[in-house]
């Protein structure tokens, strides 16, 4: 499938779950900006030690810095065909600069409500090595399921580091919900669903 898609929602939403289910099925490149940042992190390159200045306090990048690695990442061969934008663009600047450079033919809107978020967050174990991520109301160890490796607790998935992404979500990125909405490109999907009706609802979008 040739599909722009980008996944808006807010932290645990589920945008990096169905990103995955998404990548599967249509045979798209998953580009999630935060994972690209807790990479650089892991390797302490000069963008991983700039980025976690913001991530632990759970405020945003700055958009130069942001840019730059998306832009970068959009230019490489798996990327012509379409992708998978998870957690980009997520202000008003990084919308207007991407307008610029690529044409996009879905936004998904994940709408899921603060205290569903939160337990999501709370309780969310994530694999160090592959990413996958897990929930502790489903899983009692601490080892991957699909990798072997181990399973952490996100540094900012601490609810105090919580509470201060659910804001900059509201103030900075739910504007854009907007942006996308006057160009008639948003669907919004139920997000309280369990994983499968999100994503079915997901792919009836898509298809459309
Ligand atoms: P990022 O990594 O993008 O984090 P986020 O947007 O806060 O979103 P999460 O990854 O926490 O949640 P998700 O929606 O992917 O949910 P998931 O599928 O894991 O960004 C981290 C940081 O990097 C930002 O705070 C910022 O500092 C920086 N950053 C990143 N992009 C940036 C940008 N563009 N500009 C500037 N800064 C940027 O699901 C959550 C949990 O719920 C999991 O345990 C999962 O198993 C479970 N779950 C998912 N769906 C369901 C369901 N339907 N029912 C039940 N459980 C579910
Ligand atoms: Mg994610």
């Amino acid at each position: 499938m040739n599909t722009k898609i980008i996944l808006i929602g807010a932290p645990g939403a589920g945008k990096g779950t169905q990103a995955k289910l998404i990548q599967e099925k249509y045979n798209l490149p998953h580009i999630s900006t935060g994972d690209i940042f807790r990479m650089n992190i892991r390797e302490k390159t000069p963008v991983g030690l700039k980025a976690l200045e913001y991530i632990e306090k759970g405020q945003l990048v700055p958009d130069e810095v942001t840019l730059e690695i998306v832009a970068q990442r959009l230019k490489e061969a798996d990327c012509q065909k379409g992708y998978i934008l998870d957690g980009f663009p997520r202000t008003l600047p990084q919308a207007e600069a991407l307008s610029k450079i690529e044409n996009i033919d879905i936004v998904v809107d994940i709408t899921v409500d603060n205290a569903k978020l939160i337990d999501r967050l709370t309780g969310r174990r994530v694999c160090v090595k592959c990413g996958e991520s897990y929930h502790i109301s489903t899983k009692k160890d601490n080892i991957c399921d699909k990798c072997g490796d181990t399973l952490i607790h996100r540094d900012d998935d601490r609810e105090e580091v919580i509470k201060n992404r659910l804001e900059v979500f509201e103030a900075s990125t739910r504007p854009i919900v907007n942006y996308y909405d006057k160009m008639g490109k948003v669907a919004s999907v139920d997000g309280m669903q369990d994983i499968d009706g999100v994503f079915k609802s997901i792919c009836e979008a898509i298809e459309k």
